[in-house]
């Protein structure tokens, strides 16, 4: 599934006001491959490009 990318990233709290700003960033180069770890306490999936990504909790 993440073959391919150069860069394999994790953002952590990635559904909140900080974090999603860092991932639509991120994102926007082909090479990462970005991967969002929330426990959506504060945060919500609305923010995310994709809602349906994975969520968990650190
Ligand atoms: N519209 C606005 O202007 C606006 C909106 C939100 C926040 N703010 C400001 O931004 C600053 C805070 O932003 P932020 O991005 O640091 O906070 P945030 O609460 O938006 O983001 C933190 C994220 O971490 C997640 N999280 C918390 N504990 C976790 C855990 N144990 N495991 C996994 N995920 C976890 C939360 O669910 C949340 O999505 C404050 O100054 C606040 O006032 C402004």
């Amino acid at each position: 599934m993440i073959s391919g990318f150069k860069n394999r990233i994790l953002v952590t709290g990635g559904a909140g006001f900080v974090g999603s700003t860092m991932v639509d960033k991120l994102i926007e180069n082909p090479d990462n491959f970005v991967l969002v770890v929330d426990n959506l306490s504060t945060g919500t999936t609305k923010r995310l490009p994709d809602p349906q990504r994975p969520t968990g909790n650190l």
